[in-house]
């Protein structure tokens, strides 16, 4: 399986650093080939300018969210069908964030996945347990419920970002990190399986090796061009 590079640009940047930081990639692309599959997220008002710089290229773009209704009157919501009218190919969902600030449950993300799916969008789905979980001992089954309540059939694909990985620098163990994995391999057999939280250009060599590992989600770290195509050349 090609191993898959995504990079989370969350709320950050403008539209002159979303332009530069697509041409530079593309740049790297050009001088540094690599195989894998790069795609970034940018915030929703960049997409077109990014859209453009990647045009030409192999790289490819997605988004951070999704409606989970089709069109109507949803103040402030992009629908999936928008996402692929502006050549996105992937759509990220049940980002934690989005979990514990937009108040998300699984069967939102459910229905955002299937809405998607439904607009040609392959949408990566997150999961994850928190500290709390983690400490109590019930990561797997945190995460196990969440594969049965917010995967939907069809070719989506999976990324495993512990909530208290996220931003902090602390990254499991490859033991937690294939534990997890290996669960998620065996119910969910045919879809591919991302890591994400505090991945760097140092450590994503290693978590690469971790069997059933096929990608990463990268957060901070996509934000520098050269460290994020670190990170793609590390795959
Ligand atoms: P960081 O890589 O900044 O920890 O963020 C991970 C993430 O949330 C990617 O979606």
């Amino acid at each position: 399986m090609n191993k898959l590079i995504v990079g989370n640009w969350k709320m950050n940047g403008t539209m002159t650093s979303a332009r530069n930081l697509a041409a530079e990639l593309v740049t790297f692309q050009k001088n540094k080939p690599v195989q894998v599959t790069v795609v970034v997220c940018p915030p929703y008002p960049y997409l077109g300018v990014v859209a453009l710089r990647l045009m030409d290229s192999s790289l490819r773009w997605g988004a951070q969210d999704c409606a989970a209704h089709e069109n109507g009157a949803f103040t402030g919501q992009v629908s999936a069908a928008m996402l692929k009218d502006m050549s996105c190919q992937y759509v990220i969902v049940g980002h934690s964030e989005r979990r514990s600030q937009g108040n998300e449950t699984d069967e939102h993300i459910l229905q955002k996945a299937q809405k998607a799916l439904a607009a040609g969008l392959t949408p990566i789905i997150c999961l994850g347990e928190n500290l709390q979980e983690r400490e109590q001992g019930k990561a797997v089954d945190v995460v196990l419920s969440q594969a049965q309540q917010a995967i939907p059939e069809g070719k989506c694909i999976i990324a495993y970002e512990p909530v208290w990985a996220i931003g902090t620098g602390k990254v499991p163990t490859a033991s937690q990190i294939e534990e997890i994995h290996q669960a998620l391999a065996k119910k969910k057999p045919v879809l591919p399986l991302l890591y994400g939280g505090s991945v760097k250009a140092g450590n994503a060599a290693e978590i690469l090796k971790i069997p059933h590992v096929n990608g990463l989600l990268v957060g901070g770290a996509s934000l520098n061009a050269a460290e994020f195509w670190a990170i793609a050349e590390a795959a």
